[in-house]
Parts: C-alpha cells; structure tokens; sequence
C-alpha cells in the first residue's frame, strides 16, 4: 500500500509573522476534517512560537528550516534543537542547498545538526541533491551518494525511521525548471536503494522521499505519480495559500 503523500511548505525568508500566522489559521481552517495528505509548513524561526499555537491539534507538521548543532553557547544569531522543539516544532529542515551553498555548511555540520534534532525528538527531513554541473558531468549517483554517507554517519536504523529524505536537484530550485518525473523517481528509487544497503529493505521502504525543486500546482499530480515521489518539498509554491492548497488537492487524489 503506498504511504500517504507528505507535503511541506518551506516558507523560507518569506511571511512576516502576522503574515504567517494568518496564513497557518487558514490552512488549519480549510484542511480542517481531512486527511489524506500529511502536510506541514516551515516559517521562519521567529514566528514558529505563534504558528505553533494555531496549528495545535490540527495535525499539521510545523518545521524549522535549520538548527545548529550545539544546545547552547556562545553562537550568536543561532537558534538550538530545545528552543525550536519547545515552540511546537515536530520537524526540521537539515541540509538545505541554500544553506549548503549560501551559507556553506558542510556535511559534517549538518551531520553534527542531525544528531541535535533527533536528541530532542525533532524528524529532520534532510536534503540532498546534485548541482547542474555535476548532473551535467554525470555526478548525480556519485554526489547523492556521498551526502547521504557523510550526512547519515552514525545514524542507527531505529533513529533513521524518524527520517524524511528531500531530493532537491539545486538546478530545479527556484529556477522553474522541474526535474521530469521519472528523472526523480530514478534518484529516488537510487536513494531508497542506498537506504536498504544500510538500514535494510524495510526501514529503507518506510522512509518518506520527497522530491523539491519548482514543484508547484500544475506538475504536483504528475510527480507524485510517480511511485517513488513519497512528497514534495515546495518552496515558491507554498507561501500563496491558493496554490499551496492545490498542491495538497493534487496529492489527494492518486
Ligand atoms: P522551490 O523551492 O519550490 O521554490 O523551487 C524548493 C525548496 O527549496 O525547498
């Protein structure tokens, strides 16, 4: 039987508070009564406290979008797993291309904010994916391959069934170029497979995959057909209401 889809909204530097909590009081109103899609949305950190009051009892996921990896200290501007766990977070983003490239967090620190998350009880959804040069240069398995080493170093089976895994092609954020669907069930039947060599086929076949890069209204049903596409990671397309509802509709009806 195929899992119900997951689709999070990852808001990004976007919404303001009041923007965001309005938007979380809609999105709890209109998905209020349904549940074939598992779906959540990450704000920014300063309006989770808030979003997390109105999401309360919606069965609504709310992530944070990072997290560092120590629990307290002199890191100014940082924010920890406690004091994202205790504003009602259930997940958190690791790994974002944005902060890999922008911000240039490599694999250990987000290992090092992997093991962070999962002290406190946060599922961290973890995102991965190749560059355009490198898919270019045939990379990709080599790439995904080497993140999910590195990113996963240490992590026992019970703690990887806690897991959802993005694939987010960094040439398909952002750009309106989405990977095709069956381009993405390749990388994900290649992570599921990656998954299975070190935790086993069962945990492997358990983890959630989704897929991230313009995902959005108009392709949502066509990627989520796919049989690995477990979710999708949307970016753009979840900060309108309108559009973000679509997505959830489209994941409703297999
Ligand atoms: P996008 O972003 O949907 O705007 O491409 C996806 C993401 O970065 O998670």
């Amino acid at each position: 039987m195929r899992k119900k889809p997951l689709i999070i909204g990852n808001w990004k530097m976007n919404l303001t508070l009041k923007e965001g909590v309005a938007f979380a009081q809609s999105l709890r109103d209109s998905l209020s009564g349904k549940n074939e899609v598992l779906c959540g949305i990450c704000p920014s950190f300063v309006s989770l406290r808030d979003i997390g009051k109105v999401l309360e009892g919606s069965g609504i996921y709310m992530a944070a979008q990072n997290v560092h990896s120590s629990e307290n200290g002199a890191y100014t501007g940082e924010v920890s797993a406690p004091m994202v766990k205790e504003t009602g977070c259930t997940h958190v983003l690791i790994g974002h291309s944005e902060r890999r490239n922008i911000f240039g967090e490599t694999d250990a620190f987000i290992n090092a904010k992997i093991k962070a998350a999962l002290s406190v009880g946060l599922k961290p959804i973890l995102c991965i994916g190749e560059k355009l040069n490198e898919r270019e240069d045939g990379r990709t398995e080599y790439v995904i391959k080497n993140q999910l080493k590195d990113d996963l170093q240490g992590i026992r089976a019970d703690e990887m069934k806690e897991f959802t895994i993005a694939y987010e092609p960094v040439w398909a954020i952002g750009t309106g170029k989405t990977a095709l669907p069956e381009q993405a069930n390749e990388v994900h039947s290649f992570i599921r497979s990656i998954l299975a060599e070190k935790y086993g086929k069962y945990i492997a076949g358990n983890v959630y995959i989704q897929y991230g890069g313009s995902a959005k209204p108009e392709n949502a049903y066509e990627l989520l057909a796919q049989p690995e596409i477990d979710g999708l990671l949307v970016g753009g397309a979840s900060i309108k209401l309108e559009s973000f509802l679509h997505i959830i509709e489209a994941a409703s009806n297999p």
